[in-house]
């Protein structure tokens, strides 16, 4: 069966369209809230088209807007082919992709298929019908240890801390890899295999372009009858035979969701979620018979100097051949403290995004960080990455520079990760990822900063107004405006994806690399200015100086694209 992409003016029929495209992602509680109740929705995506057009964007993708309780910002699914009802309806839904495509831009949406909610009808019928029914194999329930079962059948922890089994009231207990209201699926049933294969063909159906595919490492799992230890389980490699992570046999069902995808002309994209241990068991993810493409968060965890950036460019170039696959690239996401924010931030040993949550963790100081070079880093580093051959995944709010936001009383906050952990023991997701879900502002003043009629269901700090797309609209040197003209450029100059260092420039802590038709970056990641090279100046992330013989010099902290 071949379906046309369905929408008045769906974007040209292009099939190679996401190789490297310029994805933005849409928090959809906080984008724009058209009704006034203080949670973004459909509409409000819709009443902002002429803005993502103009900021020159090829792609949305939204995070979950399923009817959910929110135990997990959406990615707590109740159904999986609706709309929760605060958020909009299908025909708000319809009507939103039609306006993105006749703006040209595609639609991806966020599948989760690791984990239902607790209210999804399955898991309700699963309580309903009791231990050693049908209804429970869809979901991992196992009996507890001790005298009584009284104890977990495994003293695993959950991603967002505290336990990863919860008792149920006959007594079994389910396997929940996230928070109590995410029970993981049993993916070795087939109606739950069949039931995703609808689920894509519904949106699909509906005109949706791609899949962003949430947590892709963690479907298939191997759960022996002696469930092994915590311990034993982070002692055995992730080679493939891991019980519960990156198991090979999980490619056999995107294989299938590949078979659904290119039931659709253009066939239907898809980009994996998947924390795994190497560029090479990425690169599975990203074959043309799986998903077809992976993000990779190398640059996102690293700290911006040219030699990591340089490692990670080669080796990510190298997978992304070898898979047939495009790059991607990320900076931010709504998982991770804002870039803008991390980059100001002193570097800390082992991974580097847990600059940013250190800092959350006490709570934010002021002293320590400084905010002018972190959004100096952060807009050289975005002109690198939208330099890059393949996809780059921009999250909203990254082209106004907007920080994280770190002053959320306690009481406001919404993220599991905060009430499943002490202080003490706060990991990755740590004090949680509220502060860079913090409603957009759209305008200086007013009720939520034109976010909306009704405030926002996070608290927008005072200093968001001088960060509003207001503020910073039709303003040289905004970040708005550079990205707007970043991404303008790109789509002129975006040629075969292909990098070549640039000879003679790049070496130390300068980054420097060409793309066909004389594209070339140069970004100086170090203390000290540097010359510029000579050709066309295209667009710098910040002012340039000029040494004492009038030279141009390219200051540190600054990236230029020129024409050569
Ligand atoms: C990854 C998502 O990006 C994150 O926001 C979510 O909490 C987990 N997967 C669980 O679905
Ligand atoms: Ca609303």
């Amino acid at each position: 069966m071949t379906v046309p992409a369905t929408g008045p003016a769906a974007p040209a029929l292009d099939p190679t369209w996401w190789r490297q495209a310029a994805v933005y992602q849409i928090y959809p509680r906080s984008f724009a809230d058209a009704n006034g109740d203080g949670i973004g929705d459909l509409r409000g995506v819709t009443s902002r088209v002429p803005y993502l057009s103009a900021l020159g964007v090829d792609a949305v993708w939204l995070s979950p807007f399923y009817p959910s309780a929110l135990a997990d910002g959406g990615y707590d699914v109740d159904d999986p082919r609706g709309v929760d009802p605060r958020i909009g309806t299908l025909e708000d839904f319809d009507a939103m992709v039609a306006a993105l495509h006749g703006a040209g831009i595609r639609v991806v949406v966020d599948i989760v298929p690791n984990h239902s909610s607790d209210r999804h009808a399955w898991f309700r019928a699963a309580l309903a019908a009791g231990p050693g029914s049908p209804e429970r194999e869809r979901y991992i329930f196992r009996d507890g240890l001790g005298e009584h079962g009284e104890l977990p059948p495994a003293d695993w922890t959950s991603a967002f801390g505290g336990p990863a089994w919860t008792r149920v009231e006959d007594g079994q207990w389910y396997l929940h890899t996230f928070a109590t209201e995410q029970p993981d699926y049993n993916w070795a049933h087939p109606e739950v295999r069949e039931d995703f294969l609808t689920t894509l063909r519904f949106w699909a159906d509906r005109g949706v372009d791609g899949f962003r595919v949430d947590v892709a490492n963690s479907l298939a799992k191997d759960l022996p009858e002696v469930l092994p230890s915590a311990a034993e389980l982070s002692a055995m490699p992730k080679d493939g035979t891991h019980p519960l992570w990156d198991r090979d046999e999980v490619h056999e069902i995107y294989a299938e969701w590949r078979r659904v995808f290119d039931e659709y002309d253009p066939p239907r994209t898809a980009v994996a979620e998947a924390w795994v241990d190497s560029p090479e068991r990425r690169a599975r993810y990203a074959s043309p018979e799986g998903l077809g493409q992976a993000f990779n968060f190398d640059l996102l965890v690293a700290d911006p100097e040219a030699g990591a950036f340089r490692r990670i460019i080669t080796a990510n170039l190298e997978q992304s051949a070898l898979s047939g696959s495009s790059s991607t690239w990320v900076l931010s996401n709504h998982d991770v403290v804002r870039h803008a924010t991390r980059y100001g931030l002193p570097p800390l040993e082992g991974r580097r995004e847990k600059q940013g949550t250190a800092w959350l963790a006490e709570g934010g100081p002021e002293e320590g960080i400084d905010r002018e070079r972190g959004l100096r880093l952060a807009r050289a580093a975005t002109l690198v990455e939208l330099a890059l051959p393949g996809s780059a995944y921009l999250f909203q709010g990254e082209e106004l520079g907007l920080h994280e936001v770190a002053e959320i009383p306690d009481a406001d906050r919404q993220d599991p990760a905060f009430f499943r952990t002490t202080p003490e023991d706060r990991g990755f997701d740590g004090v949680g990822r509220d502060g860079c879900r913090v409603p957009l502002p759209w305008t200086r003043e007013g009720s939520s900063f034109g976010f909306g009629e009704g405030g926002a269901h996070l608290p927008q700090p005072a200093w968001f107004g001088d960060s509003s797309v207001q503020a910073e609209d039709g303003v040289p040197g905004s970040t708005l405006e550079l990205y707007r003209e970043a991404l303008r450029l790109r789509r002129e100059l975006q040629g075969a994806e292909e990098l070549t260092w640039a000879a003679g420039i790049d070496g130390g802590d300068v980054l420097a690399f060409e793309r066909p038709g004389g594209w070339l970056t140069v970004a100086n990641l170090g203390a000290a200015g540097t010359p510029l090279p000579t050709g066309e100046l295209l667009l710098a992330s910040g002012p340039l100086e000029a040494a004492a013989d009038g030279a141009a010099v390219l200051p540190a902290g600054t990236t230029a694209w020129i024409r050569r």
